[in-house]
């Protein structure tokens, strides 16, 4: 079987999860099921819900998971709707890691890449809206706003312009075209933090994460590990804050004299003080590797 995306972090997800010997995992980021596999060969008791929006991801992961037979199942869905499905399960540990996968940024038509003909970037291709309406159709004052807060981009509001005046445009490629005049940083494609933007907005990317979050945190799981990998430094600031909040056992405003919430919120606590990123050798072999950081997580 040819698979197409390096799991990151592979040895350290084991870790994390070694302890678990009944109940289920849940693959909020099933992929190509490099993690799915990797956990249920080394946790043999337990079972899996594995979960992606891209149904290619899924179809190639079903017959990579084959083997298993009934200790998998499948959930074509975005993962904020998981946990509320699947609550009154035994949930005894979550994983996601989050973003695109190889396969997603490799494959032209899919409209990831620089050189793609397309202008697309959904990793659910059923979603309503593409890269395409986002570039062509959003206002330019709509567009800098997305090009500051996604892309954390300096120079915003020329960019915005820029593609406003040269609006409509067909494919990626001519995207990332435009971006070179802008210059950047060395060894970094002078779109990057341009697609990074449109990438995020096209798939609601921090809003998924935040309500994957809450879902987790309502859900009222016990005895729970969750592991969150994330790429790039709004996805890790969300994850590392959330995980913060939940160890706090008083939820009053600051500025309250006595506590009137009950002071009983902590859900339990975080078992990453500093986030697991992958070793040199790791990002030797994987260059997409580098940004990679997990952060984990015990409920209950
Ligand atoms: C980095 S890859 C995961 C790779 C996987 N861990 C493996 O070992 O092959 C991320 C996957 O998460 C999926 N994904 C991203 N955001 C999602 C969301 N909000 N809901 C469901 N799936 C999502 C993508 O479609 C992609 O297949």
């Amino acid at each position: 079987m040819n698979i197409p995306h390096i799991p990151v972090l592979y040895n350290e997800v084991i870790e994390t999860f070694a302890d678990i010997t009944e109940g289920y995992i849940v693959d909020c980021t099933l992929g190509y099921g490099g993690h799915s596999e990797a956990i249920l060969k080394n946790n043999q008791n337990i079972k899996m819900i594995c979960c992606d929006q891209d149904m290619e991801a899924i179809n190639f992961s079903k017959k990579r998971l084959a083997p298993f037979g009934d200790r998998v199942i499948f959930e074509h869905a975005q993962f904020s709707t998981v946990i509320k499905k699947y609550a009154t399960y035994d949930i005894k540990g979550v994983l996601a890691d989050i973003g695109v996968s190889s396969l997603q940024l490799d494959k032209k038509e899919r409209g990831f890449g620089f050189e793609s003909e397309n202008l697309d970037m959904r990793m659910n291709p059923k979603n309503p809206l593409s890269a395409k309406e986002v570039v062509n159709d959003y206002s330019q004052s709509e567009l800098e706003e997305i090009l500051r807060e996604y892309g954390e981009m300096r120079d915003a509001k020329r960019v915005a312009k820029e593609i406003c005046d040269r609006r409509p445009f067909e494919s990626a490629k001519e995207l990332s075209a435009m971006m070179k005049k802008f210059g950047g940083k060395p060894k970094i494609h002078p779109a990057t933090l341009l697609f990074q933007a449109i990438r995020i907005e096209v798939n609601n990317e921090l809003g998924e994460l935040d309500e994957l979050l809450e879902s987790i945190a309502n859900a009222g799981l016990k005895d729970t590990i969750v592991a969150i990998i994330s790429f790039h430094s709004l996805e890790d600031r969300i994850v590392k804050r959330t995980f913060k909040n939940w160890t706090k056992s008083c939820i009053c405003p600051s500025e309250v004299m006595r506590c009137t919430c009950g002071n009983s919120h902590a859900i339990g606590k975080i078992l990453t003080k500093k986030p697991i990123v992958p070793t040199k050798k790791e990002e030797k072999e994987n260059p997409r590797s580098r940004s990679s950081k997990m952060r984990v997580f015990k409920i209950g």
